[in-house]
């Protein structure tokens, strides 16, 4: 038997310009796979930045994150969170092909969606938040500790926020003066980027930070940090760029296989807190799924001010391309 599916993605190498909406027969989940009916797909910048870097898939898949409910389950599948029965809610992450109407995945990197946590919110967890998890934990951030953040109001820096407020951190956080409020909301001390940052910074911290926590990537967020962080060790980004390398900054991303094998080990500790209203995904927006170019459009604005998410329509999906 065969699932059919709507799902979105790229021809070899070509870029998020190229996607395409098309429909597929899913073969049944195999040993160890779900099949999850999506409720929900997460809405990621690293969607459209990795597209073109695999080598080898034709074609490539787009969508890191889902929420859903299971459909069926193949032999021995356990779900990542123990048990999986047809019916279930769910979340998944980090799986491939995401942006899709029904996905086959592997049972390990399904969880049980908790009962007070919303499709949309579900679907943008884990991502963004297994990202803060790890920056916290390389810098080695300790309870009483004065860090800074860049890009504080986004999707990663919001998780950031609210993994080192009960910790007893105290977070200054860089955002735009309209995004200043999502700061303050989730715990951190808004500071406006943008030209005297340094000194706007040194105000809040005269002796400098115990570490700073880049999700911004700019070489403001850059100069900033090395001029007020004394252990370069102590410096994180997630936004790799030529300086940060020269400047022999620490570096993480979901594919290095240190940092999958964090983030992988921390997702269910994240379900939990988000099932106890203890770790909040603000949503901005959410699309159709066949208008996900749209999305990714708004989304490389650059300031989107919460997650996005993609709600597949009636089963079969209707494609109602530009
Ligand atoms: N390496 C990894 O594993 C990894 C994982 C997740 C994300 N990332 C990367 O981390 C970055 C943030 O991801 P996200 O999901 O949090 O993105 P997001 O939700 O789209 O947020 C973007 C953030 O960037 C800020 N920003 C925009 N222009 C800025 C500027 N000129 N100076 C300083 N800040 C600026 C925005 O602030 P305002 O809206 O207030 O302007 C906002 O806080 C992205 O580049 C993403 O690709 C990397």
């Amino acid at each position: 038997m065969t699932t059919t599916a709507w799902r979105w993605a790229a021809p070899k190498g070509a870029g998020a310009d190229e996607l395409y909406f098309e429909q597929v027969e899913l073969a049944d989940p195999g040993p160890g796979e779900v099949l999850v009916d999506v409720r929900a797909c997460g809405v990621n910048p690293a969607d459209h930045k990795h597209l073109g870097r695999d080598a080898d898939a034709d074609p490539q898949p787009i969508g890191y994150e889902v929420a859903g409910v299971i459909a069926a389950l193949g032999p021995d599948a356990v779900l990542g969170s123990g048990g999986g029965a047809v019916g279930d809610p769910v979340l998944a992450f980090r799986i491939r092909g995401g942006y899709a109407s029904a996905v086959v995945v592997p049972a390990k990197d399904v969880f049980a969606r908790p009962a007070g946590l919303g499709e949309a919110e579900a679907a943008n967890l884990l991502l963004a938040g297994t990202t803060a998890a790890e920056m916290l934990h390389v810098t080695g951030v300790q309870p009483g500790e004065s860090i800074v953040l860049h890009g504080a109001s986004g999707a990663v820096g919001v998780s950031v926020l609210q993994q080192a407020a009960p910790a007893g951190v105290r977070v200054v956080g860089t955002a735009s003066a309209a995004h200043a409020e999502v700061v303050r909301r989730f715990g951190g001390e808004p500071v406006t980027y943008g030209d005297g940052l340094e000194a706007r910074l040194r105000e809040r911290a005269p002796d400098g930070f115990a570490a700073a926590l880049d999700a911004a990537g700019t070489d403001e967020a850059l100069d900033t940090s090395l001029a007020l962080v004394a252990d370069r060790e102590r410096i994180v980004t997630v936004v790799t760029g030529p300086r940060a390398q020269a400047a022999g900054i620490r570096s993480i991303g979901g594919t290095m296989p240190a940092s999958a094998a964090f983030r992988d080990s921390v997702r269910g500790r994240l379900v939990e807190l988000a099932g106890n209203g203890r770790l909040v995904v603000p949503i901005a927006r959410t699309y159709p799924l066949d208008r996900a170019r749209e999305a990714l459009e708004f989304l490389r604005g650059g300031h989107p001010g919460g997650k996005l998410a993609l709600v597949p329509g009636p089963d079969p999906a209707p494609p109602r391309l530009e």
